[in-house]
């Protein structure tokens, strides 16, 4: 019988580190426990909800929707490979409500799909060509609360003025010390971008998250040199949202 270790070591590639429990960790190079949960403003009861996780890769963030109690997750990324590593981590965590399924952003239909009380759109924006559709989707799934975090790009002294820088050739991107070219980002919105998208398509009550590049010393240090060593950079963003009209979400 194979067993956990062996199925989680035959994967050539991981995104997210997920514990798996009795000594194996999947060998993501972006490690969400650390790096991105404290800021990513998930609330800690999520007793009863029904939850989106959009572009969920090996599903680190629906796996902890449903250890905070949320009743149902549906996961959808656009690529089979993280739909079915985040299978083979359903099974070893015993997950029980998560629904993994291969889908793309611009295919959310609230007719199909239902409606969520909370919708998660992590890590996805920047990689899109048509983010401000991609957000107008997003939103229409979103009956409760939409939680949004990107990469972003800032310029120096215009942090109010919504700007987005187009990639038309990608950017580097992986781990620090094995960087590797990563044709599939499009867009580098700035933090003003991002709300104003996010008002745009009609969501209300939007705040700033407090922001994970100010966690260390060292990074706070970079935040404050960085505008003034250069005309650009880049940063992350997050933002929770609130759907005009405050409803449960609803299965199809
Ligand atoms: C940078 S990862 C972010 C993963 C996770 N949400 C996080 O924040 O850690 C982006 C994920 O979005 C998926 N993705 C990219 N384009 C997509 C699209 N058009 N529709 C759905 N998923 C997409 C990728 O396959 C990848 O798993």
């Amino acid at each position: 019988m194979v067993s956990v270790r062996e199925r989680v070591e035959a994967e050539p590639y991981w995104f997210h580190r997920i514990d798996l429990g009795n000594g194996v960790v999947t060998a993501g190079w972006s490690d969400p426990q650390r790096e991105k949960l404290p800021y990513f403003g998930l609330a800690d009861d999520l007793t009863g909800l029904r939850v989106l996780d959009i572009g969920c890769a090996e599903g680190f963030f629906s796996f902890e929707a449903e250890r905070r109690g949320a009743a149902e997750v549906v996961s959808i990324d656009f690529d089979p490979e993280c739909i079915k590593r985040f299978g083979i981590c359903a099974d070893v965590l015993g997950s029980k409500v998560t629904h993994p399924q291969v889908g793309g952003v611009y295919d959310l239909d609230p007719a199909t799909m239902g409606t969520f009380d909370l919708v998660m759109f992590f890590g996805l924006l920047y990689h899109l060509r048509h983010p401000l559709l991609a957000i107008e989707k997003v939103a229409a799934m979103t009956s409760g609360t939409l939680l949004m975090h990107s990469w972003t790009m800032e310029m120096r002294g215009h942090p109010d003025v919504p700007l987005a820088r187009f990639r038309p050739d990608g950017v580097l991107s992986g781990p620090p010390n094995a960087r590797i070219h990563d044709p599939t980002v499009y867009w580098e919105p700035n933090a003003a971008c991002m709300k104003d998208m996010l008002s745009h398509v009609g969501m209300v009550n939007i705040e700033r998250l407090e922001d994970s590049m100010k966690a260390t010393t060292r990074e706070t240090m970079i935040r404050w040199l960085r505008p003034r060593a250069h005309a650009f950079w880049n940063s992350s963003a997050g933002f929770r949202a609130q759907a005009l009209v405050q409803a449960p979400g609803i299965a199809p």
